[in-house]
């Protein structure tokens, strides 16, 4: 089988490593792809949101599925262009992926089908939205309607950092038409949970839970990042938390997705927050999380591709899911600098016996050597029995992968470890 991966960050590398563990996948291509999955994609320089482009490729290579895990492409219909030509793909449709293409969609949904969230108004004059902010109290949290590289939503802690954020969303257009129209959400507070699961649209099987680490530094400080580090299962998502998402956010989501004649199916993400009334949804994504994925997928026993297929063919009440009884920790290396400026072009060592256990971003090969490209450079995953044996198996490993302007965190895991009671 030939398959073709949309993306080119370490969440596509996880994704290719597991799809490769089926015997039948003989091919896999990835667009971009990076230099660091070169071993297991044929990797061709064409942008994850180039749709004709994709389609073109697809169809050039006469490939025989399209996983298409960004939210760029979802959210503008590569899933839709692919199958008028026939292709089979994993992923929503974009009349389904605006349940992250757009925050007022996604909010209206939730209040529509009472489904726990944030309370909120919507906004589409700055003039209003000013008034408003003059009436609440702070923190509040102000986020774009659309797609903003996950820096759409921002934290306001004063009546004059609201007015600067609405000025630069709404009036200087720092996202584009993304923040033409915004959302203004009461603060919540508690734990985060990530939950990845499989949807066909009726049936949901979540995978095992995980915790991201968002933060440029320990101790949750410094500028928020594309993510610095998770682990996988989180301690806040217990047993009782898990069946109560299960019945007020998992299963009305997607019965209210085919309500409204919008069936999901894909990998739903949710970004929830176990707040003291309960789990509350804080956002949700149509795709796999990036570095979610890095710690979920290598504890998945069943096979993925199978599992994907199922999702369009709506038999996933059919398939197995099933996760290892075991932990997993991701440390994210960057450059450093990241989130802001940093320098790119240094070689990236890493030892062989270390290797499957790297899931690279932002990284290329120039003349067969491997050099930093990006603000996030790789992912290290370590497994153990318990979740200190993961952290203290990806930390030993990351120490062995050298770069000049290496950067990570050093306390991925901790808040884990000591919810969890095991420290
Ligand atoms: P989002 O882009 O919606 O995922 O938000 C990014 C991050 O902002 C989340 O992971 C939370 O840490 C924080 N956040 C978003 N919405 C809220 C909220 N209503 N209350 C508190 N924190 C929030
Ligand atoms: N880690 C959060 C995301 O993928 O958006």
């Amino acid at each position: 089988m030939k398959i073709l991966v949309v993306g080119g960050g370490g969440r596509e590398h996880a994704i290719i490593c597991k799809l490769r563990e089926n015997k039948e996948v003989e091919t896999v291509y990835a667009l971009p792809g990076n230099g660091g999955m070169a071993d297991v994609a044929i990797c061709e320089p064409i942008a994850a949101d180039d749709v004709e482009n994709i389609v073109r490729f697809a169809k050039e290579k006469q490939v025989d599925y399209v996983v298409v895990a960004p939210d760029d492409p979802l959210v503008k219909g590569c899933v839709d262009a692919l199958e008028a030509e026939g292709f089979n793909c994993f992923g929503p449709r974009a009349n389904a992926a605006i349940i992250e293409g757009s925050k007022i969609f996604s909010k209206n949904l939730m209040k529509k089908y009472g489904i726990p969230t944030a309370a909120y108004e919507v906004f589409t004059d700055a003039e209003e939205a000013l008034l408003y902010l003059e009436k609440s109290s702070y923190p509040t949290v102000i986020k774009a309607d659309g797609l903003a590289l996950g820096k759409g939503a921002v934290i306001v802690n004063s009546l004059e950092e609201a007015r600067e954020t609405v000025k630069s969303m709404m009036l200087d257009k720092q996202f584009g038409e993304s923040g033409s129209r915004i959302v203004v959400e009461e603060f919540m507070e508690g734990p985060e949970v990530s939950v990845l699961a499989f949807t066909d649209g009726k049936t949901i099987k979540p995978m095992v839970s995980s915790m991201d680490h968002k933060r440029a530094h320990d101790n949750d400080e410094g500028l928020n990042t594309g993510g610095m580090g998770t682990v996988a299962p989180n301690p806040y998502y217990t047993e009782s938390v898990a069946q109560e998402c299960m019945e007020k956010i998992f299963l009305p989501t997607i019965r209210a997705m085919e309500k409204e004649g919008r069936l999901f199916q894909g990998c739903l993400f949710f970004g929830l927050m176990i707040t003291k009334d309960g789990p509350k949804v804080i956002e949700y994504n149509c795709r796999f999380g990036d570095p979610e994925t890095q710690v979920v997928l290598p504890l998945l026993k069943s096979d993925l591709l199978t599992i994907m297929q199922a999702t369009k063919a709506g038999t996933l009440d059919q398939v197995e899911v099933e996760f290892e009884d075991k932990n997993a920790c991701c440390v994210i290396v960057a450059s450093d600098g990241y989130p802001l400026s940093y320098e790119k072009g240094y070689e990236i060592t890493i030892p062989d016996e270390v290797k499957p256990n790297v899931y690279v971003a932002g990284a290329k090969l120039v003349n067969g050597k491997l050099v930093n490209n990006g603000g996030r450079v790789l992912g290290v995953v370590g497994k153990g029995d318990t979740l200190k044996e993961a952290i203290d198996t990806a930390y030993a490993m990351t120490h062995q992968v050298h770069f000049r302007n290496a950067y990570y965190r050093r306390d991925i895991g901790k808040r884990a470890l000591q919810a969890g009671g095991e420290n």
